[in-house]
């Protein structure tokens, strides 16, 4: 048998070609089915819509090579910029990098202090790294129901609220804003706190407010798929200074002080470390990407509810 596969990458133009050919191989099989053994089988393979394409530009290609010649390649003046315009553009006091997604939403628990023998409400609808935040920190993930356009449900989370649980994860999922409203008012009844994934959510708005500004921090991904990407990275939006510099020290090993400051210091080796932290810097070069990438959204705000 001979397969043949083709690629139909526009429908509706070659479809009066395909279907010739089809009826002309037919024909063909007719004939040698009888007098061989040669069968041709045709294959139409339609070449798929991809899920996501990431747009880089000239300018986002160039901003990356020019960030080479600096000599501080990571946690640099780029990243500084990066931070800023990010939180100028969502509005938030704060705006901190880190290396994905799933890294901002475990170290905005570990800054809260959670951990072992805590439970997390999440949304039983969405990308496993919101449970694998989660369990990275020692807690225990409580999925819970989601309703019919996709978010958390308010019900079910009153249902699973336990005397361990200390924070719920909604997940504004395909850009689908949650109830923060509904959501917020339970939180403060019981004390937790809210920290919202954003992975999907750049650019989406509630109420003239950017998602992420609602709980106690926002968490954005900024994986290709993303509206944004770095290829890999993330960012933590907060407008609390103290969990601010909580989470610049733990993204930077727990150092008192990052490379800027201990450049600017006669002994840049001198620095104190208060908590146990991690390695969860964004480099300049994804910052520049990000950056340049930022610069060039035009955002349009509109609420969904
Ligand atoms: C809902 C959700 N949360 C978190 C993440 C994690 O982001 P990252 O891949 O940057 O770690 C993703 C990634 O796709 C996601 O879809």
């Amino acid at each position: 048998m001979v397969r043949v596969a083709i690629l139909v990458p526009n429908p509706p133009v070659v479809i009066t070609a395909v279907f010739t050919f089809l009826i002309y191989i037919s024909c063909i099989n007719l004939y040698f089915e009888k007098h061989s053994t040669l069968i041709i089988h045709v294959e139409i393979i339609s070449m798929r819509v991809p899920l996501s394409e990431p747009w880089i530009s000239k300018q986002d290609k160039l901003m990356m090579m020019r960030c080479l010649n600096n000599p501080q390649l990571t946690d640099g003046p780029i990243l500084r910029q990066f931070e800023s315009k990010f939180s100028k553009v969502t509005k938030s006091k704060f705006a901190i990098g880190v290396s994905n997604g799933t890294q901002a939403l475990q170290l905005s628990l570990i800054s809260l202090g959670i951990g072992k023998g805590d439970e997390v409400i999440i949304p039983d609808l969405t990308f496993v790294a919101t449970a694998n935040a989660v369990i990275a920190t020692g807690a225990k993930p409580v999925p819970v129901d989601i309703i019919p356009s996709l978010n958390i449900s308010i019900d079910s989370i009153k249902e699973k609220i336990s005397n361990k649980t200390k924070a719920v994860i909604p997940v504004h999922f395909a850009g689908l804003a949650c109830n923060m409203n509904k959501l917020s008012k339970i939180a403060k009844k019981h004390n937790l706190f809210i920290v919202e994934d954003c992975a999907h959510a750049f650019g989406t708005y509630l109420d003239k407010k950017h998602v992420g500004t609602f709980g106690d921090m926002g968490c954005f991904s900024f994986y290709p798929t993303k509206n944004i990407t770095t290829v890999e990275g993330g960012m933590i939006i907060t407008n609390s200074k103290k969990l601010s510099k909580k989470l610049y020290s733990l993204r930077n090993h727990g150092l008192t002080k990052n490379l800027i400051q201990r450049d600017k210091n006669t002994k840049p080796w001198n620095y104190d470390i208060k908590d146990p932290g991690h390695n969860f810097r964004l480099d300049e070069i994804r910052s520049s990407l990000g950056l340049s990438q930022l610069k060039r959204q035009k955002i349009k705000k509109y609420s969904w509810n």
